[in-house]
């Protein structure tokens, strides 16, 4: 490869993900109006609490929402991707750990560890590649999740970490229902 295809290359490279980020940006400051209209006490609360209207998220599609600078992925899973994700065994994960803020100490990665209800519907983790801080793609990649294009990490529908450079799986964030449309984050 010359050195002038070498640069076009990079280049490339770059624009795709600088797209793929300001994509993501924009996806949650779309949410922003909305989560000001349905609380409009925000203003007085911590900064870093946040509500999420979630009620118009049809099953097997993802809200990415971004809090504390950062994009967080609420994906209400379908059948299939609940089926992918508790179908795994634990011993091909390359990290072990739940790593859900929501939980204390080092509980193994079961999908129920990680999951935001007892059925597993829903997955609510920061959408920041734990290699060097890319934001996956969703549904894609080789095991029914995430894939991040930076270095080639595969997040599977559970947001484990199972190929790639990437060390650990997606943290899932302080998060619970404030009722049956509204996810709270931190
Ligand atoms: S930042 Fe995601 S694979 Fe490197």
């Amino acid at each position: 490869m010359s050195h002038a295809e070498d640069h076009e290359g990079t280049r490339r490279d770059f624009l795709y993900y600088a797209t793929a980020g300001a994509g993501a940006v924009a996806a949650g400051a779309a949410v922003w109006p909305l989560i000001n209209q349905m609380n409009p006490s925000a203003d007085v609360q911590a900064l870093s609490s946040i509500r999420v209207d979630v009620g118009g998220l049809s099953e097997g599609t993802q809200l990415t929402v971004q809090w504390l600078g950062k994009p967080v992925f609420i994906r209400r899973r379908n059948a299939a991707d609940i089926e992918s994700a508790r179908s795994v065994d634990l011993s091909e994960l390359p990290d072990p750990i739940a790593r859900n803020a929501n939980i204390q100490g080092d509980v193994p990665a079961t999908d129920e560890n990680r999951t935001l209800d007892e059925a597993g519907e829903w997955l609510v983790m920061m959408g920041v590649c734990t290699h060097l801080g890319c934001v996956p793609i969703n549904e894609a990649g080789d095991f029914d999740g995430w894939f991040c294009p930076c270095h080639g990490s595969h997040y599977d529908a559970s947001g484990r970490i199972r190929r790639g450079p990437a060390p650990e799986n997606l943290p899932v964030p302080v998060a619970e229902f404030a009722d049956d449309a509204t996810i709270v984050l931190g």
